[in-house]
């Protein structure tokens, strides 16, 4: 059975934990720098078990020391938003956190593959490539699987259709300026654009872009978790079981789209390797502009990493 650390036991760590123990996909560690949290949560998902019958083994420890053997690391670790915060306004607290953090899985993961989920996710990402050193097959960040969950959601609701059947693609950052594509968004094949109109699918997509606001709005005290969590054990799945998805995530650009020296949103084949392909579309022009405009957001916050770096 492989080995899956996951770092942060808030909510967001749990609900990774959850969904991959549902699915048996690995052997699950929980770290957490908060006394006993992780040990806690280890302890509550080990005892759904006989209920759900997952048959792996769940462990939780303040030590970092031991994820050593794992061979994927997911990072949701951090501060989530509160109301009327954008993603970037964490930039401060979450990069002196995700530094040490990148620092302990270089020492004692060095083979391990990294799923960043902490926000500004982008940036984070980047920030744990250039504190760890890993080639930029073995990081990449969970982001476009949830926005094209969002964007799915609100287009099966809106046309009264299983989510299932809907398909999607969500690129560039994930924060205000990302791209959904309607384009690349059909039901069961048929494109979305023959079954809504303009107007309703650019509220959709307005919707889309606000989707984790809308929840820290309704929230008050934290972020979304399930969603995120469903869409980090995902990619998980994608790598332990080899399984060659196509799936939107933050994954670095050298050259692509035209893009250079940033993490940002967009379609990567994930398989055991990691990043094994980054899959170029064929964009129109506005698309191309709105997705480098978005990139651009990102190249420039990487000033901000620099006291990290
Ligand atoms: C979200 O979009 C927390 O960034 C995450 O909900």
């Amino acid at each position: 059975m492989n080995k899956v650390s996951i770092i942060g036991a808030g909510q967001v760590g749990a609900a990774t934990g959850l969904f991959i123990a549902q699915k048996q996909i690995a052997n699950l560690l929980l770290v957490d720098v908060v006394p006993g949290l992780a040990q806690g949560k280890a302890l509550d998902l080990s005892q759904a078990a006989p209920v759900e019958g997952y048959g792996i083994r769940i462990a939780g420890t303040e030590k970092f020391a031991e994820i050593e053997g794992s061979e994927v690391v997911v990072v949701t670790a951090g501060v989530a938003r509160r109301p009327g915060m954008s993603r970037l306004d964490l930039l401060e607290k979450n990069a002196s956190i995700v530094k040490g953090i990148a620092q302990d899985i270089a020492k004692y993961a060095p083979l391990a593959l990294l799923i960043m989920v902490t926000n500004p996710l982008d940036l984070l990402t980047y920030l744990a490539w250039k504190v760890t050193g890993f080639p930029p097959q073995r990081i990449l960040g969970q982001a476009g699987i949830l926005d094209t969950a969002r964007f799915r959601h609100f287009v099966a609701q809106e046309l009264g259709v299983s989510a299932e059947d809907v398909s999607a693609m969500v690129l560039g950052g994930h924060g205000d300026t990302m791209v959904p594509l309607p384009r690349y968004t059909c039901v069961s094949g048929v494109p979305v654009t023959e079954l809504l109109s303009a107007e309703r699918i650019a509220e959709l997509v307005e919707r889309t872009r606000r989707g984790g606001a809308e929840i820290v709005a309704l929230l008050k005290t934290g972020s979304a978790s399930f969603a995120p969590g469903a869409a980090a054990a995902q990619m998980v799945e994608a790598i332990l079981r080899d399984q060659k998805r196509i799936l939107p995530c933050s994954a670095y650009l050298q050259g692509e789209y035209g893009i250079e020296g940033v993490f940002v949103g967009v379609p990567v084949r994930l398989g055991a390797q990691g990043v094994e392909e980054v899959l170029e579309l064929k964009l129109t022009s506005e698309e191309l502009k709105v997705l480098r405009a978005s990139a651009e957001v990102y190249r420039q916050g990487i000033e901000q990493l620099t006291p990290y770096l």
